[in-house]
């Protein structure tokens, strides 16, 4: 079975043309086929060390929550991945082994293997972070066009079927202002797949998000997770976690105290700090 023969989601948010899946055919065994490894990741800030020995594997098609408490390096962590920060030692590495771009940070890369890596994921941020002077069109090819250096045809027929896809097709001419903060967080989705990354990476997509608005972009991220996306999500939605991530990883102070089976993680913590974090964040008063 294809990813896309998969039982469409039960979800107003309308299903159009699909982006090719980065992966095709069921999702790999466990261990089968790594797409994302990081070993030792370290990033201080002047004296500040934020990052100080981060460890993560996550498979082809498999989804993965960070999770933690503010301040823990989680948004540091996707950052380094997508090459907004350069990390200051460890190694990343995206890829199918024989097809991967591999950084060992304690030589420092070249730029030209900065933009690599950074071409292998695309990342979707809490505040949108979506061009204000630009259409939403434009937003979305921007990426593709100038810095993939695509066909612009072939770019704006991508978007817009990606655009129609999530209901946005109409949208394609207006600008970030014109739009809800629900449509703006789509529209961040869309840009991140129009530059068809191997991993997609979201940053507490749905924080800064009315409540009301919150379910068309969850719901989005479920389908692109039934179709067989790899993603790392660091959010504070415990339960969309355990309905939607495979594994839990809990950062603490820099580093990952523990990495495992989402349902497990989040229902049997074994670590006395990921235990009282997430009684906290599902008990909260
Ligand atoms: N550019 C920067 N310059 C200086 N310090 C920074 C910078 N970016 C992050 N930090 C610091 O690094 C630490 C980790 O920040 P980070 O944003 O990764 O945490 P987080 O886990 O995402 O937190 P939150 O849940 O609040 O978003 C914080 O102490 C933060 O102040
Ligand atoms: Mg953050």
């Amino acid at each position: 079975m294809s990813p896309t023969d998969l039982p469409a989601p039960a979800d107003d948010v309308p299903v159009g043309p699909i982006a090719p899946p980065p992966a095709a055919g069921p999702p790999p065994l466990d261990g089968e086929d790594v797409l994302l490894t990081v070993r030792g990741l370290r990033k201080s800030f002047g004296a500040t060390e934020v990052l100080r020995s981060v460890d993560l594997t996550v498979d082809r098609g498999r989804v993965l929550a960070l999770i933690g408490p503010s301040g823990s390096g989680k948004t540091t962590v996707l950052r380094c991945l997508n090459g907004l920060e350069v990390p200051d030692g460890g190694t990343i590495a995206i890829g199918s082994t024989g097809d991967d771009v591999a950084l060992d940070f304690a030589a420092r890369p070249s730029r030209r293997a900065l933009a690599a890596l950074r071409d292998r994921s695309a990342m979707v941020f809490q505040h949108y972070n979506l061009f204000p002077h630009k259409t939403v069109l434009e937003n979305v090819t921007e990426g593709p066009r100038v810095v993939q250096r695509r066909p612009a045809a072939e770019v704006r027929a991508e978007a817009l079927a990606l655009l129609e896809r999530v209901g946005l097709a109409e949208k394609a001419d207006a600008y970030p202002f014109q739009l809800s903060g629900g449509q703006q967080q789509r529209v961040g989705i869309v840009r991140a797949l129009a530059l068809r990354p191997q991993l997609l990476l979201f940053d507490e997509p749905t924080s800064a998000l009315d409540p009301e608005l919150v379910g068309d972009v969850l719901g989005l991220i479920r389908e692109l997770a039934l179709e067989g996306w790899t993603m790392v999500i660091v959010t504070h939605e415990l339960q969309f976690a355990r309905e939607v991530a495979h594994e839990v990883a809990f950062v603490d102070g820099g580093r990952i105290v523990e990495h495992g089976d989402a349902e497990r993680v989040l229902r049997d913590p074994q670590h006395e700090r990921t235990r009282q974090f997430v009684h906290r964040l599902l008990h909260p008063f």
